[in-house]
């Protein structure tokens, strides 16, 4: 169940009478329990509570019904109960049926409220049912109950409007939706001045069957399209001409409404009936876009973007330098001013916004900070100067767009109330405004400085780069002379694999032509280069939450000179952390913040839990004082033994046994044995694992041809590559007892997986025989030394993979053209190089000593023996002695080092790129 869910069967709950027995056990249900745990606890197996009319639930609650006015009673002798603590009870709750008491055991608070409220704090519990929500979700039950419940009307809607559901008219339902959102919100906090005035006019204007329930909506919203000058002639019905006049292009345009049935105006009414006071644009916006989005209706809610996170953006971009400019300011009138001055002419614009909590969170923020500027001028009723139209948006979808509009409009709302007073609130909140500064349309083929330009007036969006149809048009006109702009949001990311024809296309046009190939980059790509372009052209600077991959591996050289120019720089960069929502979902993604501006002396700042480091500066893989950029080498740079694929099969299944199949073939047919080779990759290596292959000399094919099973395996061979569309696999249908790619050569060989767990702490490789041939899902090293492996095997190496190469999900990507063939090393002697190879032997001893243990068990982190781990301790101190004459003391330093060397061996034409030029 998700929070949406569970919220409906916990008001479920408190709707029907109250039975003291049944109680505990309903309540566990609306919170996901399955009914084999109510079971086992109902029948007493698992309901170890040692108080009267309690149910205990191990490591969960313990909740007790009691008679009337014994509430306090009972939760103190469950707060006391050795039984709470013995069971590891998070909570305890007490109810009559009248009033409800519950308390959080680990210091999370109470609830005190009548029996029937107690829905609305379902929030304060949802850890029972295994959801660590985020703070703000928890508190703000009203959010995810107004979602559910305008979700359950737009589903039935659509159901008796089928018309209304076609994608011609989506954009009107989704239009209606926003409207009935303002409307709801307006009735609760005196816009509309009569205290529920839209949800009363249509329960006693329509009638009980529904039938003109749509026609009294249309009225109403046509009365708040309609000016006053103009109502006389509007011939509006008495009860809508009680409604103000509100347009902000909200209510202008068709006033139409979809058909309501009696079940779809029940629920009407019962939105209606909700306290919209209590909504909160900083998460309303993110979860209410679930509501028209098929895809995303199963997990409403669950993509709720926390503030701390947006916050981890907009601090370092620019609300830190606005409370430091406050704080030196103390109560200098004149300094005060210029920061209010200042502030009323900066512009936010987050060009991926959704329903534009980015910009909610920055716009509130910076209320905060003009109403202390007005507190300490002593002008406190000031009217803001901070222009709601100066936080803009791009969003390609229209009711996100929409939304985030509306979720601004009452963020102003809101904000004027806390600072002002409702009273001046309302005075100058209606009509809203009639400018449109969301644009809905796709930001990378939009032209941003016509959307939000820097300074001058006319701003208009005059066409899309190569779309035929027309934008919905932001329209304002604005004088900004002098202000700044802040780019931040979090743009899609998406792997080149994942991009649709569409998406490929809007790179292309986003790049200009500036890198050589757009093929492999991310598409969140497009809005660093779209936002390079534009602080180029003004005072700003950017900062975006993005998937880590475009600083990680080929993306770096590809993109990162580009995008940054000789004139911009990194100035401040929070580098892989989570990015989660609700913690149940687990359903968080491994990203970076990174902030761009232009060059200049000040540090810069990288920021890793909490904790900052200053740095002279920042270079695209994040870490600091390293500006390099490592382009991938067809050749090792340093005297190291070259790397190359393993053999790919190309074989349709043909040439490859599994085990049982390899050992009936040698039974029925021993001479088969010759033919047939081990076959290993990159998995097989790490889990110990392994196949068997044909591997059949082209001299030996007749005889080979002699056995029937291998014969009808070549057969198959043949018929795959046959049917391939590629020339090139048709052409091996030739020697199709042959692998497609023969790369296997005799002598030992050591094998290097492409993908390896983050957590391990050395990078693993194998040894394998001469029978065994390595596939291509591996990468092989023929003819090496045990000074190679050791160097492979040693924390310096891994250090510079864990930078420079890319990653899959937590997993290294192992790549040697970029991780072995860049990797920097001295000069070795003779000496260094035996020194090695009795380090790099005494890790294969130490390994052997383990056997049958695999390398996934020997190099599980909290596992790894104590011989092999110093073994890899010994070859780490003889290999940085080569390097510095003693160990490195971090990895930072190693990192300096090895920048250090990549630079010299590669300062040559045809090396380094330079960030900075
Ligand atoms: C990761 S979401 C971020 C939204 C919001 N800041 C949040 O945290 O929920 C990215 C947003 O970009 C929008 N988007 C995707 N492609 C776009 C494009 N080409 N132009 C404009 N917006 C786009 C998506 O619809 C989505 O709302």
């Amino acid at each position: 169940m998700n929070p949406v869910e569970i919220e409906e069967a916990v008001s479920n709950l408190a709707l029907e009478p109250f039975d003291a027995v049944e109680f505990p056990f309903q309540f566990l249900t609306a919170f996901d329990n399955p009914a084999t745990t109510i079971k086992r606890l109902r029948s007493g197996t698992t309901n170890q509570s040692d108080v009267l009319g309690g149910v205990l639930q191990r490591n969960n609650i313990h909740i007790a019904t009691c008679s009337p006015g014994l509430v306090d009673a009972t939760l103190k002798a469950l707060r006391e109960s050795p039984k709470t603590a013995s069971a590891k009870a998070k909570m305890i709750l007490a109810t009559d049926g009248e009033a409800f008491q519950a308390e959080d055991l680990n210091g999370g608070g109470t609830v005190a409220c009548s029996y029937a409220e107690f829905p609305d704090h379902f929030g304060f519990f949802l850890p029972l049912a295994g959801i660590t929500t985020v703070k703000e979700i928890r508190e703000s039950s009203f959010d995810v109950k107004a979602t559910g419940r305008l979700n359950r009307l737009y589903v039935q809607l659509l159901k008796e409007n089928p018309d209304w559901a076609t994608a011609e008219r989506q954009r009107d339902m989704n239009h209606f939706m926003a409207r009935l959102i303002f409307c709801f919100f307006a009735e609760d906090t005196d816009i509309l001045l009569t205290e529920g005035l839209f949800t009363t006019t249509v329960e006693q204007m329509s009638a009980g069957d529904a039938g003109n329930t749509h026609a009294v909506i249309g009225e109403i919203f046509r009365a708040m399209d309609t000016k006053p000058a103009e109502r006389d002639a509007a011939g509006l019905p008495r009860y809508a001409i009680k409604f103000p006049y509100v347009n902000g292009q909200l209510f202008s345009g068709s006033t139409e409404a979809p058909h309501f049935s009696k079940v779809a105006r029940s629920y009407l009414l019962h939105i209606g009936s909700l306290n919209w006071r209590k909504i909160n644009p900083d998460i309303f916006g993110s979860m209410i876009q679930a509501v028209t989005d098929d895809a995303e209706r199963g997990s409403l809610g669950m993509h709720y973007t926390s503030v701390p996170n947006i916050l981890k953006v907009l601090n370092p971009l620019f609300l830190d330098d606005l409370r430091l400019q406050l704080e030196e300011a103390e109560n200098n009138g004149r300094k005060l001013l210029n920061l209010r001055n200042r502030m009323a002419r900066i512009r936010v614009f987050d060009p991926a916004c959704g329903s534009g909590n980015f910009l909610v969170i920055a716009y509130k923020a910076m209320r905060e900070i003009e109403a202390e500027i007005n507190k300490r001028r002593g002008e406190m009723d000031r009217r803001s100067t901070i222009p709601l139209t100066n936080f803009r948006g791009i969003e390609l979808r229209d009711f996100p767009a929409e939304i985030a509009r509306l979720a601004l409009i009452i963020a102003e709302y809101q904000c004027d109330v806390i600072y002002r007073g409702q009273k001046e609130a309302i005075a100058e909140f209606l009509p809203l405004g009639a400018e449109n500064w969301i644009t809905c349309g796709n930001a990378l083929r939009l032209d941003w400085l016509s959307i939000c330009p820097s300074t001058g007036t006319g701003v208009r969006v005059t066409s899309d780069d190569l779309f035929e149809t027309p934008l919905d048009q932001a329209e304002i006109d604005f004088e900004n002379e002098g202000g700044e702009t802040y780019i931040c949001g979090n743009p899609p990311y998406l792997g080149s694999q994942d991009q649709s024809a569409e998406q490929k296309r809007d790179l292309d046009v986003a790049f200009e032509n500036s890198l050589k190939s757009t093929k492999s980059a991310d598409y969140v790509s497009g809005w660093f280069i779209k936002a390079r372009r534009f602080v180029r052209r003004t005072a700003g600077r950017f900062a975006f939450v993005s998937t880590n991959s475009i600083c990680q591996g080929r993306q770096v050289s590809l993109l990162w000179p580009t995008i940054l120019g000789s004139e911009l720089e990194i100035f401040f960069a929070e580098p892989s952390f989570r990015w989660s929502n609700l913690a149940s979902k687990k359903a968080a993604v491994t990203v970076s913040i990174i902030g761009i501006g232009p060059r200049s002396n000040a540090p810069k700042r990288i920021y890793t839990n909490g904790l900052v480091m200053e740095a002279k500066y920042i270079g695209p893989y994040l870490v600091p004082d390293i500006d390099t950029v490592v382009s991938p080498s067809r050749k090792v740079l340093s005297d190291l033994t070259p790397m190359t694929n393993g053999s790919m099969p190309n074989d349709g299944g043909g040439l490859l046994f599994e085990p049982d199949q390899f050992r009936r073939l040698v039974q029925d047919h021993p001479s088969a044995s010759r033919f047939m080779r081990r076959f290993v990759g990159s998995n097989d290596s790490i889990q110990g694992e392994m196949r068997y292959c044909l591997w059949i000399d082209d001299a030996d094919l007749g005889d080979a041809e002699q056995i029937g099973i291998i014969h009808e395996r070549i057969e198959k061979v043949r018929v795959h590559r046959l049917a391939s569309d590629r020339p090139e696999t048709q052409e091996l249908a030739k020697a199709p007892h042959a692998f497609g790619e023969r790369r296997h050569r005799p002598g030992v060989a050591l094998l290097v997986p492409r993908h390896s767990a983050e957590a391990r702490p050395y990078l693993p490789s194998v040894l394998v025989d001469d029978r065994t041939v390595i596939g291509d899902s591996a990468i092989a090293m023929y003819a090496f030394s045990l000074a190679d492996f050791a160097i492979f095997s040693s924390q310096l190496h891994l250090a510079w993979v864990a930078t420079v190469c890319g990653k899959i999900k937590t997993d290294y990507r192992y790549s040697n053209s970029l991780g072995w063939n860049t990797f920097p090393v001295p000069k070795l002697t003779a000496r260094n190089r035996l020194d090695l190879a009795r380090c790099g032997e005494a890790i294969l001893l130490a390994r052997e000593a383990h056997f049958p243990k695999t390398i996934a068990d020997l190099y599980e982190p909290e596992e790894m023996p104590d011989d092999l781990r110093r073994a890899h301790e010994a070859n780490d101190e003889v290999l940085e002695r080569i390097y510095i004459g003693r160990r490195f003391r971090n990895d930072t330093e190693r990192l300096e080092k090895l920048f250090e060397l990549y630079n010299k061996t590669t300062a040559k034409p045809g090396g380094v790129k330079k960030v900075a030029a």
